[in-house]
């Protein structure tokens, strides 16, 4: 398990990344990628949506771009901050400090669940997206955008060190291990590194 897939080592690494990420985060994610992973989604306006790992809000912001029912979780006070900033604490979007792999919400109670680049951190993937299953009601979409496994032995020995880097086998058995039956990957990225992202959309079935 690498260094960051532990949930206290994660918050005190944000506390300092939060003050900088919106500047360096436009290398490995930036806004058309975005926009191709949010057009997997059927979101239609009024749809409830529930961003797990908001951090900043940067996946937040694309969401309201469909719909005004946004709802963001992260369990970094100091991200959620800038996110604040940002949006207004209570006014745009909905905001809780929270745990992804213990949801703060009831069955069903999201029509789709986006998470955006926070999957790697989390020590237990597959409690938590049984978490994003559950919290989706039936016929809704879950989304995960993760970091792509890297090609090469030395960077997968970096990229083990530090978080959890994934190809599709692996993509295959966390969601299949989640209760999912019915998704699909699409690896995206910068011009530079096409695949660093691995994306996959998963059906809550009916
Ligand atoms: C790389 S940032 C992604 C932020 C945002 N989703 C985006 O698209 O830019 C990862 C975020 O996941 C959050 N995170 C990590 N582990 C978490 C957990 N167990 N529960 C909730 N949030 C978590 C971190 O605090 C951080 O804000």
């Amino acid at each position: 398990m690498g260094i960051l897939e532990n949930k206290s080592r994660a918050r005190l690494f944000y506390k300092y990344l939060s003050k900088i990420y919106d500047r360096v985060n436009p290398f490995i994610w930036n806004e058309e990628m975005r926009a191709e992973a949010l057009e997997l989604l059927d979101v239609e306006r009024g749809d409830r949506v529930l961003d797990v790992g908001c951090g900043t809000g940067f996946g937040t912001e694309g969401l309201l771009q469909y719909t005004d029912d946004v709802h963001g979780l992260d369990q970094s006070a100091h991200q959620m901050q800038k996110a604040f900033e940002k949006f207004g604490r209570r006014d745009a979007v909905n905001f809780y400090r929270g745990d992804a792999e213990r949801l703060p919400f009831r069955d069903d109670a999201f029509d789709v669940v986006w998470s955006s680049g926070s999957i790697e951190y989390w020590p237990n993937p597959v409690t938590a997206l049984e978490e994003c299953r559950r919290v989706t009601r039936p016929g809704g979409q879950v989304l995960v955008v993760g970091p792509n496994y890297p090609e090469s032995s030395v960077m997968q020995k970096l990229a083990d060190a530090i978080m959890l880097f994934y190809d599709e086998d692996e993509a295959d058995r966390m969601f299949e291990d989640a209760g999912f039956e019915e998704f699909r990957h699409v690896t995206m990225g910068p011009a530079y590194n096409p695949d660093i992202a691995i994306t996959t959309v998963a059906a809550v079935s009916e």
